[in-house]
C-alpha cells in the first residue's frame, strides 16, 4: 500500500506539473555590488551545519525510499552528495519500519560518507491514529540506526494528509509528542510545502528542536500531486480539495523570516538554482534544501545528480560574487528589494 502510494508520487512528480502556480524567489531581486571586492577564486562556500562542516549550503532534500525505484535514486542522491560534500535527507522512513525488506532502500546511503544525513518520519506517525499506534522509542532509534543518521526531521503534512485518499488526520498532542522525541534524540522539524509561520516554530523552539526546514509553498505541491493521484484513483471529492488548495501555503522566502527564530534554518520550497539559494542564505536561512530539481537526474545516475548540483554551485558562487559576498556569513549583510504578492507578505508577517 505505501509502496504503491510512493511509486504513485515519483511517477506524478516526474510527469506532471506539480507546482504551486507562483515560485515567490521571483519576487525577490538582490542588490547588485558593482565593486565585489573580493577575488571570484577566493569565495568560500563552505558552511557549519548542526556542527558538521559541508562544502557547499546545500541539502538534497528527503523524497524517498520504500520501493525498488526509490533505492536507486537514494543510492545515486548518497553517491552526490558524497562526492559534492553537502548534506541529504531520505524520504519518510515509515516503509523501512513496517516492511523490513524495505529497509535497504534507505540503509543504501549508509554506504557513502555524507557530511551530514537526515532521517525522516512524519508528524502523524508519533501519535496514535485510528487505525495505527504511534511509534516507540525503539523505533525511533531503529530509523537512526537504518542510515546512520545524525539527525531526524520530523515532517509535518497536513495538508497532504487532508487532501489525500487515505490521509492521516489525528493532530491533537503532537507538539508534546516532538517536544519529548527532542529530549532523546536529535531532531528537526520540516514542512513538505506548505511553510512554517513564526508561532509554530517559536513552539518548536520551545519544544526543544535543533532546528527548522521551512518547507514552504513555491515549489512542488503536495495538494498537487495528490489531486492528480484523486483523479486516478476516480476520487472527484478528494481531486477537487487538491484543486482547491493547490497554492495553500506561507511562501518560503516570508516562511524563512518567520521561522528564524534562533535556530539553524533550511529553505526548501521551490529552489530552483543558485540565485535562489544565495536569496534564501541573504535572509538568514543556514542553507537550501532542494528536492524536486534533482529527482529526474537521481533516476539517471548519480553523475547526472552532480551535473545538477554543481550548476547549482556555481549560480551560488556567481551570486556571491556579484554581492561581493566573500563567505556564505557575509552574504547575510546583502541589500535585496522584494516585489509582488511576496511584498504583501513581507509587509504582514508576523515578526
Ligand atoms: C517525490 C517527492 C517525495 C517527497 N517525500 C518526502 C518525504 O517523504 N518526507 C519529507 O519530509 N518531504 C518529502 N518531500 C518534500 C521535499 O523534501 C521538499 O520539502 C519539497 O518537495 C519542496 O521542495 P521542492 O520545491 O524543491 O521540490 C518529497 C518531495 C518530492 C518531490
Amino acid at each position: 500500500m505505501i509502496e504503491k502510494r510512493k511509486n504513485e508520487h515519483i511517477e506524478i512528480c516526474l510527469s506532471k506539473d506539480v507546482n504551486a502556480v507562483r515560485n515567490y524567489w521571483d519576487d525577490m531581486e538582490l542588490v547588485h555590488r558593482a565593486l565585489p571586492e573580493v577575488d571570484f577564486d577566493d569565495i568560500d562556500l563552505s558552511t557549519e551545519l548542526f556542527g558538521v562542516k559541508m562544502n557547499a549550503p546545500i541539502i538534497i532534500s528527503g523524497m524517498t525510499g520504500g520501493t525498488p525505484l526509490g533505492r536507486r535514486i537514494n543510492e545515486n542522491l548518497a553517491i552526490a552528495a558524497e562526492k559534492l560534500g553537502i548534506g541529504m535527507g531520505v524520504g519518510s522512513q515509515r516503509a523501512g519500519l513496517e516492511s523490513p525488506e524495505m529497509f535497504d532502500t534507505y540503509s543504501v546511503v549508509k554506504e557513502r560518507r555524507i557530511p551530514l544525513l537526515i532521517g525522516n518520519i512524519g508528524a502523524p506517525q508519533l501519535i496514535n491514529q485510528k487505525k495505527r499506534r504511534g511509534i516507540t522509542d525503539k523505533e525511533i532509534e531503529r530509523l537512526f540506526i537504518m542510515i546512520d543518521a545524525d539527525i531526524l526531521a520530523v515532517h509535518l503534512n497536513y495538508l497532504q494528509e487532508a487532501v489525500q485518499p487515505e490521509g492521516e488526520l489525528m493532530a491533537e498532542g503532537v507538539m508534546g509528542a516532538i517536544s519529548t522525541l527532542s529530549r532523546r534524540f536529535p531532531v528537526i522539524v520540516k514542512e513538505t510545502g506548505a511553510g512554517i509561520s513564526r508561532s509554530v516554530a517559536i513552539k518548536l523552539k520551545r519544544a526543544g528542536v535543533m532546528g527548522i526546514d521551512v518547507g514552504g509553498l513555491g515549489g512542488t505541491s503536495f495538494s498537487a500531486v495528490e489531486y492528480y493521484r484523486a483523479l486516478e484513483h476516480g476520487d472527484e471529492r478528494k481531486a477537487n480539495l487538491g484543486k482547491l488548495f493547490w497554492n495553500w501555503g506561507i511562501p518560503t522566502p516570508a516562511s524563512v523570516i518567520e521561522a528564524s527564530v534562533g535556530l539553524p534554518v533550511i529553505a526548501s520550497g521551490g529552489i530552483r538554482n543558485g540565485l535562489d539559494v544565495a536569496k534564501a542564505l541573504v535572509l538568514g536561512a543556514s542553507a537550501g534544501g532542494i528536492a524536486r530539481r534533482i529527482l529526474k537526474p537521481a533516476t539517471e545516475s548519480s553523475d547526472a545528480v552532480v551535473i545538477e548540483i554543481e550548476r547549482i554551485i556555481d549560480e551560488l558562487k556567481v551570486a556571491m560574487f556579484l554581492l561581493g559576498a566573500r563567505n556564505v556569513h557575509s552574504l547575510r549583510n546583502s541589500r535585496f528589494v522584494v516585489h509582488g504578492v511576496l511584498r504583501d507578505w513581507f509587509e504582514q508577517m508576523e515578526v
